[in-house]
């Protein structure tokens, strides 16, 4: 295809504004797909997507277009997800892209991640083509939601705005015709040698990694020696080809194209996102600078259940390779052995990988409760340690004072409420700095420990507002903060996989639910055993698990005198034992610890 005759562009919004569903509706109107395939939302094919009717993944679309002057176009077209945790997703289809179409639900107007989404637009210079969706629900406010629009930037202010339904399809010709009007063409030369963005990859278990490039400037033919210059790793290059949107094998890609290649490296640490894919022989001169790093807000051990430590460690190498975001160091605790211990960009993310582990690769992982980084200043040296694991975290004797993160954080709400959110970002010690308004909502901004927005928060914020309230996040600084480490002694032996830190003012009635609720997790004995809670050597809550059978020092069933001692005797001995034996921890026991924080 001609250059002048692509466009590479992405679908962004805000969750559930309708992205996917746009897409299908472009695949079936330039007959990439029949309307028959795309009534299961071709794109969001991964389990966890249908499963949370969301799209977690970008993926990537050659669709030809027929447009009314005649001429036939390339549209490259990237969807990419929605959610706050997997902004990084989208920053990385943006890179790829020439133009963006905003989307935005006209039943609910311009929300948070339609900003956050814009402003990641705008830095990748990205041309804008804002459209209003859903015009077809009897909600719809569209008169109201184009000046929400027109507010974000003084060039919306002067665009022409699209209304349509990605729902019925109205509209959506009148997008197709606008994509080659409004968007550039790829602007790369065609005589340089070889220059390609690695913007994602994927590990085929047949066929090794595959990375999924845009071709910048040059072309790439099939055979060709190519190499990976940040890794400098030459590669093979055996199969290229385009997304049709399944893996369609070509003999060569040009300036603007938006393909992949296997790359034959079968170890999926081996490639990492961002690299410049070029000419062996006739490289580049300036290999791309690479992604930002994803900035990690949340920790957690994974533990492999049923001795599957091995499988475990292949499917983690996998999905990191697939989801650059997601990360891990090996660990080993006392009580689980040998695991991992991995950082996310929020609890929600934590969720989807642990799904992905069980639908993809099919393992049950055992996940502890997720913690922040600490940076931990030590007494008599100057040492600061970073923790992000609270195994880890040094004896209190040691610590002058430690500091926590905090986050910059940004509430989208409406007036109805105000009030409830408010009381939310308070009870977290969040600190209020600013408070404006955009288009008819209120815009909260905080400053708020990162350990308080880590869990539950967004779930909690997106119950009291009935699902309108939005948020975004943004890392922010360190700051002093008083957090002891709360150990938990399950039969007076404390359980290392089991601690957690916690700001020493919440300690005591956090660790008050805790006990009550580690009676019913932790599995009964014969006999009974304390569980306490710890901080700083002393026990700051106790609770008794029961034991399995009735003791006969307590029961009043009738026996003779002789046959109670005995009892009591086997009783004895059994909790003696038992102060050795280690306890099963199942999920519940961890979770339980994420309940109460
Ligand atoms: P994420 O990928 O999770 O961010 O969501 P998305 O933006 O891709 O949204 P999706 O396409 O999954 O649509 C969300 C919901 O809105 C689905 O139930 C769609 O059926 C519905 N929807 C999408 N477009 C329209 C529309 O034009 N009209 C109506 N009435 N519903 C629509």
């Amino acid at each position: 295809m001609k250059q002048n005759l692509i466009r590479n562009f992405a679908i962004i919004a805000h969750i559930d504004h309708g992205k996917s569903t746009l897409a299908d509706r472009i695949m079936e109107q330039t007959q990439t797909i029949s309307a028959r395939e795309s009534k299961a939302q071709l794109l969001d094919d991964m389990q966890v997507e249908q499963a949370h009717g969301i799209t977690v993944k970008s993926r990537t679309v050659r669709n030809f277009y027929q447009a009314d002057n005649g001429v036939e176009y390339e549209y490259n077209l990237i969807d990419t997800p929605g959610h706050v945790d997997f902004t990084y997703e989208v920053s990385k289809s943006l890179a790829a892209s020439d133009g963006a179409i905003l989307l935005v639900d006209a039943t609910q107007g311009v929300q948070a991640q339609t900003v956050a989404n814009l402003r990641l637009a705008q830095e990748n210079h990205l041309t804008i083509l804002p459209v209003i969706n859903k015009i077809d629900n009897a909600a719809a406010e569209v008169d109201k939601t184009e000046r929400e629009i027109r507010a974000l930037s003084p060039k919306l202010y002067e665009a022409k705005i699209y209304r349509i339904s990605a729902k019925t399809g109205k509209g959506v010709h009148e997008v197709l015709e606008a994509i080659h009007q409004v968007f550039p063409a790829p602007s790369g030369q065609t005589q340089a040698p070889l220059k390609a963005l690695v913007f994602d990859s994927f590990y085929d278990s047949f066929k090794g990694v595959i990375a999924y490039i845009r071709i910048v400037n040059g072309n790439l033919k099939l055979g060709q020696q190519v190499k990976l210059m940040a890794a400098n790793t030459a590669i093979q290059n055996k199969e290229i080809g385009v997304f049709t949107p399944s893996r369609t094998a070509t003999d060569e890609l040009t300036v603007g194209d938006v393909g992949y290649i296997i790359t034959g490296l079968k170890d999926p640490t081996s490639l990492r996102v961002g690299d410049t894919l070029t000419d062996a022989n006739q490289p580049t001169a300036e290999a791309f600078p690479g992604y930002k790093p994803a900035q990690p807000m949340v920790y957690a051990g994974f533990y492999p259940k049923d001795d599957a430590y091995r499988d475990l460690e292949l499917a983690i190498e996998k999905l990191s390779l697939n989801d650059s975001s997601f990360q891990y160091v090996r660990e080993t605790s006392e009580a689980l052995g040998q695991g991992f211990r991995c950082s996310f960009l929020g609890i929600f993310h934590l969720q989807i990988i642990r799904e992905r582990l069980k639908d993809e690769y099919g393992l049950n992982v055992l996940t502890t409760a997720p913690n922040v980084t600490y940076r931990v200043h030590l007494k008599d040296t100057n040492e600061v340690q970073i923790v992000n694991n609270p195994i880890a975290f040094p004896g209190f004797a040691k610590i002058d004072y430690v500091e926590e993160p905090f986050s910059n954080i940004r509430i989208t709400t409406d007036n109805a409420v105000l009030g409830d959110v408010m009381k939310l970002a308070d009870a977290h010690k969040g600190q209020l700095t600013d408070m404006g308004n955009q288009a008819e909502l209120i815009v909260l901004h905080y400053r708020i420990p990162t350990a308080e927005i880590a869990y539950d928060f967004f779930n909690a914020l997106k119950s009291i507002s009935h699902g309108y309230a939005t948020l975004e996040t943004e890392f922010a600084d360190y700051e002093p903060a008083d957090v002891v480490k709360v150990e938990v002694a399950i039969n007076y032996s404390v359980v290392d996989a089991l601690s957690f830190i916690v700001h020493r003012e919440d300690a005591p009635a956090m660790t008050q639910q805790l006990v009550k609720k580690l009676k019913h997790t932790i599995p009964r004995h014969l006999y009974p055993m304390p569980a306490q809670a710890i901080v700083e050597g002393k026990s700051i809550a106790r609770v008794d698990i029961p034991p399995l059978r009735k003791n006969a020092a307590v029961n009043g069933e009738k026996r003779s005198i002789s046959k109670k001692q005995a009892l009591l005797r086997r009783q004895s001995m059994n909790k003696r034992q038992a102060e050795k034996s280690n306890i099963k921890l199942s999920q519940d026991v961890f979770d339980s610890i994420l309940d109460i924080s």
